[in-house]
């Protein structure tokens, strides 16, 4: 079958990657796609968030399955554009309608569906620019670190963890009143703050039957020992070794089977990807965010580990078999260290030609932000290249990502040589 996946980052090319490799696949048709995707497949240069001119590819070129990486054409319906449209109504879609999609849209939502099912959260209240003075006195009443949270989508940067209480009154101010996430910040998620150890776990869905994928812890700041600002995503690790068989059973029990099972309940339709993100709080599982679609660098350690055919994974999920699918996961350690370009998380150049390349030897390079031009790959994003490396010894692929690393050159290359130290083999 003709396959178009959608988006342009280091998770869309580990996507492509895999599903290149599969014999269901005929074409892949990535859009935009990058500098890794064009050696898997056809980059086709549509704007994902015109889901007519998406829907006319589609069409066009006999598409039988779309695939979409990133939150914001979910979030914004193209599931329910694509089912509706009578060009592509047949079409498999990978990745929950609009409502699935409000699971990420809203964290008012999301904090709402799991109260009402059960699932453990961390206690919250949320705020409106006319309860903002309601709000203050719900600070008043928690003990720092406060945690808030603007309601809808904001490019990973939505949560504001505070220390003082003067700072998180501040902080909703901001949010509430001056708007400081624009839209997405006139509702705010007020809520406690978890002491443990954070963890990522991906279920594959048709709705009904699902399957937890590997594990991954990944490393948000753009600091090593976890310092400094937030970023998307400096590098990922998969398995996690605190995750072990007791901890996923209680995240199955407790966090996934209800999560199905609310969706059911709701009537809503969902058939793709949901990415729980998870505090350990001594052994036991809360959910920290849920995502309608994988992580990005967790994609680059997660997919790697699928040893079994993606594409009919993907296929199984859109016709309600999935219960048919027999996964099979590599044991192996992979590890991911993310190269980005000096300034990122703030500004940074682009346009800054890569070298080192054809140096790499043993590691798996998947593109984020680089793009093709001419005969050279240049960086378009902050985000470069994912180095994913994959060995029964954690510390033995955490040295060949790190190795590898050091072989690409751009300009103000930067990396954290700290990704997976933390964690005992
Ligand atoms: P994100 O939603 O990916 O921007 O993540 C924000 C980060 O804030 C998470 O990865 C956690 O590290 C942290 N965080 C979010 N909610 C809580 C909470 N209730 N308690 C402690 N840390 C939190
Ligand atoms: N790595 C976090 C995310 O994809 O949202």
């Amino acid at each position: 079958m003709n396959i178009l996946l959608l988006g342009s980052g280091g998770r869309e090319h580990a996507l492509a990657w895999k599903m290149d490799q599969s014999p269901l696949c005929s074409k892949l048709f990535i859009a935009p796609g990058n500098a890794g995707t064009r050696l898997c497949g056809t980059n086709v240069d549509i704007n994902i968030s015109d889901f007519n001119a998406v829907a006319g590819f589609v069409a066009e070129n006999n598409v039988q399955m779309v695939v979409v990486g990133p939150e914001d054409p979910l979030v914004n319906g193209i599931t329910d554009f694509l089912k509706q449209d009578e060009k592509t109504r047949g079409v498999m879609v990978i990745g929950p309608d609009k409502a699935g999609a409000t699971l990420e849209g809203s964290k008012e939502f999301a904090k709402e569906f799991m109260t009402k099912y059960n699932i453990p959260t961390a206690a919250y209240k949320s705020f409106t620019a006319e309860s903002y003075e309601e709000g203050v006195d719900f600070l008043e009443t928690l003990k720092p670190p406060y945690v808030l949270k603007a309601d809808g989508l904001a490019a990973g940067k939505g949560v504001v963890i505070v220390n003082s209480l003067d700072g998180a009154i501040d902080t909703l101010k901001q949010m509430l009143k001056n708007k400081a996430f624009g839209k997405a910040s006139e509702k705010v998620v007020i809520e406690e703050f978890l002491q443990g150890i954070e963890v990522s776990v991906f279920v594959a869905t048709d709705g009904k039957n699902w399957i937890l994928l590997p594990e991954a812890k990944d490393y948000k700041r753009i600091g090593e020992g976890d310092t400094g600002p937030n970023t998307g995503g400096m590098g990922a690790v998969s398995p996690v070794p605190f995750a072990d068989t007791n901890f996923l059973e209680k995240v199955k029990t407790r966090i996934i089977q209800p999560t199905i099972d609310g969706l059911n309940k709701e009537h809503i339709t969902y058939k793709g990807f949901i990415f729980v993100g998870l505090m350990s709080v001594n052994g036991d599982p809360y959910v920290i965010e849920y995502n309608v679609r994988m992580g990005d660098p967790e994609t680059e350690v997660v997919v790697p580990r699928i040893n079994s055919d993606l594409v009919e994974m993907m296929q199984h999920m859109s016709l309600g078999t999935l219960n048919e699918y027999i996964p099979v996961f590599c044991p192996e350690f992979a590890v991911t260290v993310m190269l980005v370009s000096g300034g990122y998380p703030g500004n940074y150049e682009k346009g800054l030609e890569i070298s080192g390349l054809d140096a790499v030897e043993g590691s798996q390079l998947f593109f984020a932000g680089a793009i093709g031009k001419d005969e050279k790959t240049v960086t378009s994003g902050g985000r470069v290249i994912a180095v994913t490396s994959m060995h029964s010894s954690m510390e033995k692929a955490i040295r060949m990502s790190m190795e590898n690393a050091e072989k690409i050159t751009f300009s103000n290359k930067f990396f954290r040589k700290d990704i997976g130290k933390d964690l005992k083999n």
